[in-house]
């Protein structure tokens, strides 16, 4: 399963091919405060390995500063600097310098984006020049570093690059993703130290839900990603943390510079690290990603979206819900703006009341949303008359005498595998859909369960290949009974969820 899914997360990575065509003015590698770049101008590192100037992102019309990999033929982003302000006329806009910073004008010679230093003290030998690593630094005469990129990171780790806290400035750095393939502004994810303190880094949802720890440091890996020392056991890497007065943070170095590898947290929330096959299929390989599976990163689906990872798009939405934009659900994968309902509820709009009343459509397979808010009330139907009679509240659960609402977007939700039961050896038929209760094979089901069990097992080795799984399907293996997985979890998820919602099927 892990397989087919990471092939197609690296089949949307692939999708961000940038059209530029550049014209590398003799291997400049600085701006000065006499050379500013504009339109297809370009300045590269010393050794050729980075490029600084614009590029438009996929079918983009939009234009933005950025650095990318020089040998690499696949234009591939590690930096932006405008990242939530695109220019429309490359040619128009000028990147100089500004007293003491360098400024990004666009096409009306607004600024756009600055270095923004405190320039007290301007040098006119100042310059802005792009390394070998892939930092642009501004330095003056005095050969410090006023301004690097690395110190303002985007959504690639680049070796050499430190992510962590400044505990002198109290500033954080950190990555965070892309809006989607086609927008590199900010987008929901980032991927931080602990705020709490620990060691340990953290990928949060809207700088809100922390969906992912690393564990803790080994000295060759985090405990989440042991994939990790294998790359340093082989020499390939070294990597540190490092913890004193000043910062907390975590840096790693490639032994070998001719090995482009690189690390992002890409715009569907995953984290990866890829290398460049440029002797063979000149294409980036995945060494390894995080979270494995996307239903783990928080709100994949965005608010009332469904995660599922039986399905070949995961995402799907709750019953009643269309995607909020088509475009990028379904051609950029970017299903942050989540799902809408399909036709407004009646306690939104008066004018609509002709003898209609909202109604709930019970969901059996979801589970439930975080942050619920409990009510106290008598029986089930005080829980649903309590939602129905407040216009924010879209969901109710009402469990063990226990009565819970949700108000405004359910985030979150995930499609249940139907296996908890079977793992017990428990009774199959009951969990099913009542309008298959006479004509289900118990053989197949029983069968599909069994190995949808075994598919999310906690521990990785215990889950089987993609060939197997087909085997398995098919009949040609013997399916075993699995160990139990996070059934424990599942028991508490288990209770029917109710979302209010207009014009479902009754059947
Ligand atoms: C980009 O444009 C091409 C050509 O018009 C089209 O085939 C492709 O699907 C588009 N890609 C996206 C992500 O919209
Ligand atoms: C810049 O200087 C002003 C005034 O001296 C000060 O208030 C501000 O904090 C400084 N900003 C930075 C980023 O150092
Ligand atoms: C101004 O720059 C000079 C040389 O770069 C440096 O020695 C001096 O400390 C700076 N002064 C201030 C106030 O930053
Ligand atoms: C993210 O958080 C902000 C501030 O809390 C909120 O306004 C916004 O709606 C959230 N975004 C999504 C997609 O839920
Ligand atoms: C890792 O390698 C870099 C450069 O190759 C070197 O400067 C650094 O000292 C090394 N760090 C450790 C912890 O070995
Ligand atoms: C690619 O091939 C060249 C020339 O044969 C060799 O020097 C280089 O090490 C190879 N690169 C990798 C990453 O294998
Ligand atoms: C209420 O519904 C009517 C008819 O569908 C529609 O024209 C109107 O814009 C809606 N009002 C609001 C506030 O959404
Ligand atoms: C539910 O509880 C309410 C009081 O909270 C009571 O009036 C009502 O009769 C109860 N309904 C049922 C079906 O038990």
């Amino acid at each position: 399963m892990d397989m087919t899914n990471n092939q197609r997360f690296v089949f949307s990575v692939l999708l961000i091919c940038f059209s530029l065509k550049w014209d590398v003015s003799g291997g400049v590698d600085s701006i000065s405060v006499n050379q500013p770049l504009s339109g297809d101008q370009t300045i590269v590192s010393a050794g050729g390995f980075f490029e600084l100037g614009f590029f438009k992102p996929g079918n983009s019309s939009n234009y933005y500063l950025g650095m990318w990999y020089k040998k690499v033929s696949e234009q591939t982003v590690v930096w932006v600097a405008n990242r939530d302000k695109p220019i429309s006329d490359r040619f128009s806009s000028l990147l100089r310098f500004s007293y003491g910073n360098l400024v990004l004008y666009d096409e009306s010679q607004i600024p756009t984006w600055s270095t923004n230093l405190n320039t007290t003290n301007i040098s006119s030998s100042i310059e802005a020049v792009l390394l070998d690593e892939g930092n642009l630094v501004l330095r003056d005469l005095s050969n410090d570093f006023l301004w690097q990129s690395f110190d303002n990171p985007t959504h690639a780790w680049l070796p050499g690059m430190k992510i962590g806290f400044n505990k002198r400035t109290k500033e954080k750095k950190r990555l965070t993703s892309w809006k989607n393939i086609e927008d590199p502004a900010p987008g929901l994810f980032s991927l931080e130290l602990d705020p709490d303190g620990t060691d340990q880094y953290v990928m949060v949802w809207n700088e809100s839900e922390i969906f992912w720890h690393s564990g803790i440091w080994s000295g060759k890996m985090y405990s989440s990603v042991p994939e990790m020392a294998y790359f340093i056991n082989n020499d390939m890497y070294n990597a540190s943390f490092i913890s004193n007065e000043n910062e907390q943070s975590f840096i790693y170095f490639v032994k070998d510079p001719n090995f482009i590898s690189r690390f992002i947290l890409d715009a569907s929330g995953q984290v990866r690290q890829m290398y460049w096959l440029e002797n063979t299929s000149k294409s980036w390989f995945q060494i390894w990603s995080t979270p494995r599976q996307p239903c783990e990163i928080y709100a994949y689906c965005g608010a009332f979206g469904s995660c599922s990872e039986q399905t070949q798009s995961f995402c799907g939405c709750v019953p009643g819900f269309k995607p909020n934009s088509e475009h990028n659900w379904n051609l950029l994968h970017d299903h942050s703006g989540g799902c809408v309902r399909e036709t407004q509820l009646q306690c939104e709009n008066n004018s609509l009341a002709n003898g209609e009343s909202d109604r709930f459509l019970a969901n059996h397979d979801i589970t439930l949303p975080e942050h619920p808010q409990s009510v106290a009330v008598r029986n089930i139907t005080g829980c649903k008359t309590i939602c129905l009679n407040d216009c924010s509240c879209t969901a109710y659960a009402y469990e063990d005498s226990a009565c819970s609402i949700w108000n405004w977007n359910l985030m979150n939700l995930q499609q249940l595998a139907k296996v908890n039961l079977i793992a017990e050896g428990g009774d199959i038929l009951s969990l099913l859909d009542k309008r298959l209760e006479s004509n289900a094979d118990v053989e197949e089901i029983s069968r599909m369960l069994k190995v949808a069990c075994w598919c999310i097992q906690d521990d990785e080795n215990h889950r089987p290949s993609m060939a197997q799984v087909v085997q398995m399907l098919e009949g040609i293996v013997d399916v075993t009974q699995p160990p139990v997985p996070r059934c424990a979890l599942f028991q508490n998820l288990a209770p029917q969820i109710s979302v209010a919602s207009c014009n479902f099927a009754t059947t």
